[in-house]
């Protein structure tokens, strides 16, 4: 197939055989979204500005309800630099322990020179007391610089922080002098699961990152979005780290498609989610947490079977999923994923559990 008529095809057309539940950020762009790229209009951004971008930052602040956002390559990216705008060198940032900055970011701290301290929690909702006692005066012999949240949550199967949960850390954070930094990667899940508006989770966080490339279906880019002076910060930095990219309307173009048409249908992959996790939680052996957005966790300790051997033998039937330590699998929702596709992944669920021996893994 060449480059071109791949473009043209649908993604569904070209997922017919495989069913990829490894992540959302396998999903590829929409028609409407090659559409908008064709006609989108083009400048330098590095220069004096590129006005598809300008737009799209316009519409992400509106929708994130903050002062100012700007674009960023990635959602790890939009996190380092909301860093690297908040927290000086040899302060500290505070993160729930399984949170993806915490867990999977962290080594920024050799380019942030922050320390970054983590802070136990459960369901990805940070312990209140360890919080508390990490922002005592004189704790860490350091100021903490940024506290960092995280909805939904990616380690805690996809779990929303209750707002009254966000509201308590703001709270806590402001009285103790620090900011409050968002990572809402999938924050747009977030919102649809509460059934609020974005504005109203972002208001317990000075800044927020949202990723345009994971249910939203934009080929990649991620927003920062907060106050003018941070976001003007941030520009900073994302040119010094070669994040400024030139004609970026090409792929802010998707964005906006992104942030602007598809946010309900997430719904839709929270629902699916629902049916997986229901179907596999009724399997010998098989143990999901009750999935609130498009994740599902699956324990497979009681199967006989570890998690690389299921990843191994689902993928022989047709079926993609990630492993998430030794005895546990992550299977993410998405638009490529309907009922069909839900219901073959649950049959090859039926098929590996109908082959494990039952005893419990090592
Ligand atoms: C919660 C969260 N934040 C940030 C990221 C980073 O996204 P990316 O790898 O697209 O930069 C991820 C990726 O899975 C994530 O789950």
């Amino acid at each position: 197939m060449t480059q071109q008529t791949s473009a043209m095809a649908t993604p569904e057309a070209e997922d017919r055989g495989t069913v990829d539940l490894r992540s959302d950020t396998v999903t590829r762009p929409t028609p409407q979204m090659y559409d908008r790229i064709a006609s989108a209009s083009l400048g330098d951004d590095g220069l004096d500005g590129d006005p598809t971008a300008l737009e799209l930052e316009a519409e992400a602040a509106r929708l994130l309800g903050k002062e100012a956002a700007m674009y960023a390559p990635s959602a790890t990216m939009a996190n380092l630099l909301a860093i690297l705008a908040q927290a000086g060198r040899q302060e500290v940032v505070l993160a729930e322990a399984a949170s993806h900055i915490y867990v999977t970011e962290r080594g920024a701290g050799a380019l942030t020179g922050a320390f970054y301290q983590p802070i136990a929690g459960v369901d990805g909702a940070m312990d209140l007391g360890l919080l508390a006692q990490a922002l005592e005066p004189g704790r860490n012999k350091l100021r903490t610089g940024l506290v960092c949240l995280e909805t939904s949550h990616n380690n805690a199967g996809g779990a929303v922080l209750p707002l009254a949960h966000m509201q308590v850390v703001f709270e806590a954070a402001k009285g103790a002098g620090a900011t409050v930094h968002l990572d809402g990667a999938r924050m747009m899940n977030a919102a649809v699961a509460l059934g609020v508006p974005a504005a109203e989770i972002t208001a317990f966080a000075d800044t927020v990152s949202l990723c345009l490339s994971k249910g939203l279906s934009a080929p990649m880019g991620a927003v920062l979005a907060g106050p003018a002076s941070t976001i003007q910060r941030a520009r900073w930095h994302r040119k010094l780290l070669g994040g400024s990219q030139r004609q970026v309307g090409i792929a802010a173009a998707a964005g906006l498609v992104a942030i602007t048409t598809m946010v309900g249908r997430l719904a839709d992959d929270h629902a699916c989610a629902r049916r997986l996790a229901h179907g596999i939680g009724r399997l010998p052996g098989l143990s999901v947490n009750e999935p609130q957005t498009n994740i599902v966790q699956v324990d497979v300790s009681a199967t006989g079977f570890d998690a690389a051997r299921w990843e191994a033998e689902l993928r022989k039937l047709g079926v993609l999923v990630r492993t998430w330590g030794r005895n546990r699998l992550r299977c993410v929702t998405h638009r490529h994923t309907g009922e069909r596709e839900i219901d073959v992944a649950l049959d090859a669920f039926r098929v590996v559990a109908g082959r494990g021996d039952g005893t419990p893994a090592g």
